[in-house]
């Protein structure tokens, strides 16, 4: 056996699980499941009719490349949404979803042979990250997410060597769990960090079409290539971003997705790919192609979101240490005095039948004294994933009202 495999960290919903077997919750009350950040919404129906569609089309073997009206879909819709031009021969990648991409991508480009070949995470995190580090040989180290900073990373807290053996960063900007957006300053000082030391920088975006403001101050939320092109870089060097359909289109059945930036990155990515067989199949692709070129059902979308997350605010904000994230479709909200999440999670799901996520299986405990930040970022909050309908929602909200009120 592979021994890397002895490395890995149980999922959060396995620890989660875990730690809830003993309790049973109240019969009389339905189970509300604000745990899993899985979309709810319903699927367009241009992408099901799609989908029929381009049935006949399964007698062939897709390139993994992908079909070129794919890549000119995906290409427009960059262009429109961030205002970047891409070749669409050599700077985006067709991919089954993000997390298949966000691991495959550490396979591709670490060194494991490098004296502490190194993967850098936000901390909190989406568990793929860690996952991908190890199965590729490398370690991991963490950045703590600051609350008193709008959850922005600690990068001051990273150490020279660090940084220096530093081969890949993942960043999640809009951040799962925080909602967080990374701004252009960040930017800036990250591209300049991997000019220094040569890492590549993953951006994760899948949450990028999910925000709560318009306005000049809080339009949608920045993304990295859209970055890039405003400092320069024009040819986005060790840069990648990762876009998904799965919550922009309520599809995260469909598996689909793309990559771009860096075209010497995703020349090595296509080549892993075609390895390990990961091309996308002809009839998401068809469904891909309408999904990015219709932008009325993203918004339907988003107002969705923006109608559940007004009407569920009012009532959360009294109780716990919360607000409006910048985008994507989590609270990541404080206890009161910051107690255990983990008890007080386990007491809501006994008592309330509500289940919610608690912060410390998010997050890794940093090594080392640090008198700002918790040792564990997630300690003392809870993930919340306002994805069901706004009615179950809303009835969450309530019981964690009744909730909080019986513990005072
Ligand atoms: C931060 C983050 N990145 C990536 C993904 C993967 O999404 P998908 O593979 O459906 O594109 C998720 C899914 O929940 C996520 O939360």
């Amino acid at each position: 056996m592979n021994p890397l495999l002895a490395r890995l960290h149980p999922y959060p919903f396995e620890r989660w699980r875990e730690l809830t077997r003993d309790i049973a919750p109240p019969a009389g009350l339905a189970p509300i499941s604000l745990g899993i950040g899985e979309p709810r919404h319903a699927t367009p129906a241009l992408i099901e009719e799609a989908i029929v569609a381009a049935l006949p089309g399964l007698a062939s073997y897709p390139s993994t490349l992908g079909e070129p009206a794919l890549r000119e879909a995906i290409a427009g819709w960059v262009q429109r949404r961030y205002g970047v031009t891409l070749d669409p021969g050599t700077q985006i990648l067709p991919v089954n979803g993000s997390r298949e991409a966000l691991f495959a991508f550490a396979q591709t480009v670490i060194d494991p042979t490098q004296p502490g070949a190194t993967v850098l995470c936000p901390n909190p995190f989406y568990q793929i990250y860690e996952g991908a580090a190890l199965l590729a040989g490398a370690r991991t180290a963490f950045v703590a997410s600051d609350p008193a900073r709008h959850f922005a990373a600690d990068w001051d807290a990273v150490d020279e060597a660090t940084w220096g053996r530093t081969q890949l960063l993942y960043i999640c900007s809009p951040g799962n769990p925080t909602g967080a957006v990374m701004p252009l300053a960040e930017w800036q000082r990250l591209f300049e960090l991997s000019d220094r030391h040569g890492f590549v920088i993953a951006s994760d975006e899948c949450y990028s079409e999910i925000y709560f403001r318009d306005g000049p101050a809080h339009g949608p939320p920045l993304g990295s290539l859209q970055a890039a092109r405003a400092l320069g870089r024009d040819d986005f060097r060790n840069l990648v971003a990762f876009t998904s359909l799965s919550k922009r289109s309520n599809v995260p059945g469909l598996r689909s997705g793309f990559v771009a930036g860096d075209a010497a990155l995703i020349k090595a990515f296509l080549l892993y790919r075609t390895y390990h067989g990961s091309a996308m199949g002809p009839v998401v692709q068809r469904a891909s192609i309408a999904a990015w070129s219709d932008e009325a059902h993203v918004v339907a979308n988003r107002e969705l979101y923006r109608a559940k997350f007004a009407q569920v605010m009012p009532l959360l904000e009294p109780v716990l240490d919360v607000a409006l994230p910048d985008a994507a479709f989590y609270l990541w909200a404080g206890l009161p005095g910051g107690g255990d999440e983990i008890a007080w999670a386990r007491g809501l799901l006994a008592q309330y039948n509500v289940n919610v996520l608690p912060g410390r299986l998010l997050a890794r405990d940093m090594p080392g004294p640090n008198t700002a930040t918790p040792a564990n970022p997630g300690q003392g909050r809870i993930r919340m994933a306002l994805v069901a309908p706004v009615a179950e929602c809303l009835e969450a909200a309530r019981r964690i009202v009744s909730y909080t009120e019986g513990l005072r």
